[in-house]
């Protein structure tokens, strides 16, 4: 595991970066998560350090602290987008994600560490999941992406998700065991998915509210049957991966690596 410190010209794209506008807008509301959560992440994984070993869990340790600063990474580089989506046409695209850290807020104020570590389990499984989909270019397709910058950004963020994604599960196995972390796992993915997928949706609606305004009905008739269609693309090209954290033996450690992961680490690992 590395921290690497990418940087992507957002202002060479349009938000609308591929000729599928439906799916794009999905993928751009879905931009609202990362940043938001990422923060939760660091701060839940800080907590959790301090109850591990500081010599028998050395390696687990360094591996929270990379973890940690590349998750940093990427909420900057999320950040960035947001701020190119807001001032591209969707001014209140902010509001959306407040909404969504407010929850997070309220998690790290009132839920103890295991349910918080579990709610991140359920991110962090996700991610691992869905790393094949971004990294070999099944995302960028449904999309009709031809190698624009926001998609470059969430392919290199992928195979980071990809590379640290067995931290989270490693401290949930340390700290309460295979078989409360197996409970821990299940429910945190249950929650997690539903919660930050529902306020994903809340900024969909008003990013394709944006793009229809204008629109004949007809035209909108059309724009919704595309974003229906995108969805079930997307849905196709994640497969049954979505299932596997809810599989008593789930080790992310054991998931077979993207055929494009090592070539897109690569390309923002520095020279040594
Ligand atoms: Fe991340
Ligand atoms: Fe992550």
């Amino acid at each position: 595991m590395l921290v690497r410190y990418p940087t992507f010209d957002l202002s060479t794209s349009s938000p609308q970066w591929g000729d599928n506008a439906e799916a794009v807008v999905i993928i751009n509301a879905g931009g609202i998560i990362p940043a938001a959560i990422e923060r939760f992440l660091i701060r839940v994984m800080r907590q959790a350090k301090k109850l591990l070993d500081p010599v028998a869990d050395a390696e687990l340790i360094a591996d929270i602290e990379t973890f940690n600063k590349q998750e940093g990474q990427h909420l900057k580089l999320h950040n960035e987008y947001l701020l190119w989506l807001r001032d591209n046409g969707y001014p209140r695209i902010f509001e959306f994600e407040a909404t969504f850290e407010a929850d997070l807020q309220e998690f790290l104020a009132t839920k103890p560490l295991d349910w918080n570590l579990a709610y991140s389990e359920g991110f962090e499984s996700t991610g691992c999941a869905m790393a094949e989909a971004w990294i070999d270019g099944g995302i960028a397709e449904v999309c009709g992406d031809h190698g624009s910058a926001p998609m470059r950004l969430w392919m290199w963020h992928l195979a980071e998700e990809f590379e640290h994604r067995a931290v989270v599960h490693r401290v949930l196995e340390r700290l309460y065991g295979p078989d409360r972390a197996f409970e821990l796992r299940k429910a945190g993915a249950e929650f997690n998915r539903p919660h930050s997928h529902g306020h994903a949706e809340q900024a969909a609606a008003y990013m394709h509210e944006v793009n229809r305004a204008g629109m004949t009905p007809a035209e909108v008739e059309a724009s919704v049957e595309r974003e229906h269609a995108a969805q079930v693309d997307m849905a196709r090209v994640y497969g049954d991966t979505l299932e596997w954290v809810f599989q008593p033996g789930y080790d992310p450690a054991q998931v077979e690596p993207p055929r494009d992961y090592e070539a897109i680490l690569a390309m923002y690992t520095p020279a040594s």
